[in-house]
């Protein structure tokens, strides 16, 4: 009878034990997101596509007037750093959070909209592919709490 049950314990165990071993290799083959778009050199080129049509865009533009091109450069190195490090990269991000940096300027609803087509046509311009676009994409919509103020 010990015996019996000490056998089914022990192929129980190992079952598990083969699912969770499957599961855990399936979990460390699956590339971060930010492998999976290219890395690095790949934000960064999204950024520097990204950023020069926020600038000039009618309605958002108003945003960066006086921000000269070092300015600018600081705004996309902290934005590149902040995508590196939410899409799984290696990067730490050393800028301020999303709400502080962005409460007091007043962007609203429509300037937000702005913002996310022109993210959308950065990543149409890059044929981002569409699992990563989605994945891009709401992890964009998740910071419009943040950046956008209620009047
Ligand atoms: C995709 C969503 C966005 C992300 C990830 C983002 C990210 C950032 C980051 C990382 C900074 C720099 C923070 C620091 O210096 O510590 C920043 C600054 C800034 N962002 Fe955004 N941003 C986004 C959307 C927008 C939009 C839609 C606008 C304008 C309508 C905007 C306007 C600004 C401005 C003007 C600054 C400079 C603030 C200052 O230092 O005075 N951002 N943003």
């Amino acid at each position: 009878m010990t015996t019996f049950v000490s056998r089914a314990l022990t192929a129980a165990a190992l079952a598990l034990g083969v699912t969770l071993t499957a599961a855990a290799q399936a979990q460390q083959v699956k590339p971060t997101l930010y492998k999976r778009i290219g890395g690095y050199d790949a934000l960064a080129a999204v950024l520097d596509d990204f950023v020069p049509r926020l600038v000039t865009d009618p309605l958002v533009g108003k945003y960066f007037v006086g921000a000269g091109k070092d300015t600018q450069m600081h705004i996309r190195q902290m934005a590149l750093d902040f995508f590196c490090n939410i899409t799984g990269g290696p990067c730490l991000y050393i800028g301020r959070p999303m709400k502080t940096a962005h409460t007091g300027l007043g962007i609203n609803e429509a300037e937000w909209d702005a913002g996310v087509r022109h993210f959308q046509a950065t990543l149409d311009k890059f044929k981002v592919p569409q699992p990563e676009r989605e994945e891009l994409v709401a992890a964009v919509a998740r910071l419009k709490t943040d950046i956008v103020e209620k009047k």
